[in-house]
């Protein structure tokens, strides 16, 4: 029987530490995806109270027929729990489990799993094997991909954290189906964020497409996660550890990491935060004169349409101010932003006027469209 669509597999090229994107239905029980790139026939799963019921156990009959013997450790849920403690949690486990510095770490979940467990086998025995299968949207088009590994501390979204790469990753597509809308909605803010910062064809096959995406057309949908990997796999095989182009890959979190961090972990999706980070981003560029306001409207407006928020909450200019300081992408004490000269066309400026920050962060940006 012929399969409707069996997916895809894209490479990410860093030379000795290339690494295969797998894309498609089904490939979480797959087993043979993961045993080949294991060290030794044993693994240890990390993932959520969430996740954990929904598709662990098919992840591990897939590994057990490949005779891969796989543990687990099952945290609590949610970005509030992204941090020392948890990370704590993981060692003690990983440590009364036995695993050793050859067994391979799987992450099942979202962002939040892949940042940890990544940030665990970074630091585990000097580093551990590891591999992503993101069951968000959010996680298969950004975070899995491209080795950023993280956890959060009260002063600063992902401040403690390393680049530290997968061996693989498995998007499987079927996963999707249980992601609650809102979830949906947030990895979709990262889909536009692509086109904004480099691929306007993307922008407009996304304006074109949206109310299939946001009805989940299968189609439509494995595409959106194809070209959106395939747009984050060319820039950090050019630039993994963010010295250049990958930066523009911030579009909107230095104001969405405020956001997150500002109003408590948890509150605001990290898609949400950065969905009203791009409009203030975008608000900010046309203030400057940078963007056309056609452009600027186009971008709230498929934003809106994805169902996400196209204005940040008041926190007040000087809270904003003192959050946005502690963003990593601050240089020498200046902050590096990512702005919009036209849909498709991103670049990184210091030099974004004072009293044009005031205006978008106190009402006008960040209220209005
Ligand atoms: P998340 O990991 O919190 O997942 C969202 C929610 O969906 C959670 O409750 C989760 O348990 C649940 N869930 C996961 N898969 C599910 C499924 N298939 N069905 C039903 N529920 C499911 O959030 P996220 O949006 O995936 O990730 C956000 C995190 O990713 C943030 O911490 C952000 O900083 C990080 N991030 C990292 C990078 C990177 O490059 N490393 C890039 C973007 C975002
Ligand atoms: N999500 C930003 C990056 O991976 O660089």
């Amino acid at each position: 029987m012929a399969l409707i669509n069996p997916g895809s597999t894209l490479t990410l090229s860093l030379g000795e530490r290339s690494y295969p994107i797998h894309i498609g239905p089904g490939l979480l029980s797959r087993g043979e995806l993961i045993a080949r790139d294991l060290a030794q026939p044993k693994a240890v799963i990390i993932t959520n109270t969430v996740v954990a019921p929904l598709y662990l156990d098919t992840l591990r009959c897939g590994l057990e027929k490949q005779k891969v013997a796989a543990d687990a450790i099952v945290l609590q849920d949610g970005e509030k729990h992204k941090n020392w403690l948890t990370l704590n949690q993981v060692f003690d486990e990983l440590l009364e489990l036995r695993a050793e510095r050859k067994t391979t770490l799987i992450a099942l979940g979202g962002g939040v799993i892949g940042d940890l467990a990544g940030f665990a086998a970074a630091i585990f025995q000097r580093g551990t094997p590891f591999i992503q299968i993101p069951t968000t949207l959010l996680a298969q088009v950004d975070s899995s991909v491209g080795g950023k590994t993280a956890i959060n501390h009260p002063l600063g979204k992902n401040m403690i954290g390393t680049f530290y790469q997968p061996r693989a990753v498995l998007a499987d597509t079927d996963t999707l189906r249980t992601l609650p809308d809102r979830e949906l909605s947030a990895g979709i803010a990262e889909v536009i964020k692509y086109g904004l910062i480099g691929d306007l064809e993307f922008f407009d096959w996304l304006e074109s497409n949206m109310d299939k995406l946001i009805a989940r057309d299968s189609e439509v949908l494995t595409y959106a996660i194809e070209r959106s990997c395939r747009n984050k796999a060319a820039i950090v095989a050019r630039d993994e550890r963010e010295e250049g182009v990958r930066a523009l890959l911030n579009f909107g979190h230095t104001f969405g990491h405020a956001i997150e961090s500002g109003l408590g972990y948890g509150q605001w999706l990290h898609g949400e935060a950065v969905a009203a980070g791009m409009v203030i981003a975008t608000h900010v560029s046309r203030q400057m004169g940078l963007v056309s306001a056609e452009a600027a409207e186009r971008t709230v407006s498929l934003l809106r349409r994805a169902r996400l928020p196209v204005q940040g909450p008041p926190l007040g200019l000087d809270r904003y101010l003192d959050l946005m300081g502690h963003d990593k992408k601050v240089e020498g004490g200046k902050i590096r932003y990512v702005l919009l000269k036209n849909i498709g066309e991103a670049f990184i400026s210091s030099a974004v006027p004072p009293d044009v920050l005031a205006k978008v962060l106190t009402g006008e940006g960040v209220g209005a469209a």
